[in-house]
């Protein structure tokens, strides 16, 4: 990290955490990202659902909700870029502070509540990007919190968007939306699912086809987990990212924020939502592409969600502790690990273990 970036970094955590972030994405936006390091290493390139990245490391949804700097950020060395999630109304979200550092657990709680500037605009700003040669950027979709049909707030975010993005994440995991979450329940996610295919095949005929991922949350049992692998298999996702934050509070954290409502990311995410995704591997047996996120603040964190069958990962949290070059310290040290595996390529590396 430059001097200059280690000092913004220090001064970001001194602020409000929501202030820090607001200003982060300004600063991006008018172009004042850091660059990406040095160039890919040949052996991170990978395919996700058939989208080419330089490398697997991507930017967790949340981080830039209204598609305001998917540039810059690709720039600093993502190897993808998920905006969102974006709602098809503008929504205010839930009253501030919603957002806290837990510092000693390398922690973050949220209660946002898809505060977002809604789709017109995230579309106008998408439609002025230049997207030849730049990379993957994904649209994760939501519904509002008053809307009286979410599901339909679900399809009509693919419809606004579909030629805007190269994936779209319907999200279906936020823990601050009241009632979001029973979407993952079977006979409600086959209504979703439905309707969002029935969508899709419309979409395909006129506007060609994109992967399309749903969004779930760490804190499933067994029977959900099975019930959401048949309907993505069946309604034909391309795959599932494992995992949204987590509702629940392990008894180790020491920070005083650790009673705060919402949902719990970063460190202490890590293991559940690493054995989940195992889980989801072996229960998909090579059906669905799986993207793994939840507490990954290093390299080897990066490859232990690839070994239990990640193709590709995306981080959030550990940002507010590291900054923007940690990306840059996973990928070199991701190339390192698979070279001393054996491995040549990161698909080789995947589920084994
Ligand atoms: C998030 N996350 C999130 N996810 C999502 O699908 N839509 C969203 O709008 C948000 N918003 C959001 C805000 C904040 C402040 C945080 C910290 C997180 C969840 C995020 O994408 C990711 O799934 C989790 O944070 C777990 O990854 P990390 O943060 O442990 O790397």
């Amino acid at each position: 990290m430059s001097a200059l970036h280690a000092l913004g970094a220090r001064a970001a955590r001194l602020l409000d955490p929501e202030d820090a972030h607001r200003l982060t994405i300004r600063a991006l936006a008018a172009g004042f990202g850091p660059g990406g390091g040095p160039a890919d290493d040949p052996i991170l390139a990978t395919t996700l659902a058939g989208l080419a990245l330089v490398n697997p490391v991507g930017l967790a949804a949340g981080f830039d909700k209204n598609a305001q700097a998917p540039d810059a950020l690709l720039r600093a060395g993502f190897g993808f870029v998920e905006c969102g999630t974006t709602t098809p109304k503008p929504q205010d979200g839930n009253p501030k502070p919603r957002l806290f550092r837990l510092t000693e657990d390398r922690a973050v709680i949220n209660r946002m509540g898809f505060n977002n500037d809604g789709q017109d605009a995230f579309a106008s700003r998408l439609q002025r990007r230049n997207r030849i040669g730049a990379g993957v950027v994904g649209a994760n979709v939501g519904a509002n919190k008053e809307s009286p049909d979410r599901i339909a707030d679900y399809v009509a975010g693919l419809r606004r968007l579909w030629d805007l993005a190269d994936y779209f994440t319907l999200n279906i995991s936020s823990p601050n939306t009241p009632g979001l979450r029973d979407l993952q329940g079977q006979a409600a996610l086959i209504d979703l699912l439905g309707a969002t295919a029935h969508a899709r095949a419309d979409l395909i005929k006129t506007r060609g086809d994109h992967p399309v991922f749903l969004k779930v949350a760490p804190d499933l049992h067994d029977t959900a987990l099975g019930d959401i692998v048949d309907a993505a298999i069946r309604f034909g996702l391309d795959g599932l990212i494992v995992s949204n934050t987590t509702v629940a509070r392990p008894d180790y954290l020491t920070s005083r924020y650790r009673e705060q409502t919402g949902g719990l990311s970063g460190a202490p995410l890590m293991a559940p939502s690493t054995a989940l995704l195992g889980r989801f591997y072996q229960a998909a047996a090579g059906r669905l592409v799986l993207i793994g996120v939840g507490g990954i603040g290093s390299g080897a964190d990066a490859y232990a969600k690839i070994r239990a069958g990640a193709v590709a990962v995306q981080l959030y949290s550990a940002l507010a502790y590291d900054g923007p070059s940690l990306v840059t310290t996973i990928r070199r040290d991701l190339a390192a690990r698979l070279r001393a595996d054996g491995f040549t390529a990161i698909a080789q590396a995947v589920g084994t273990g």
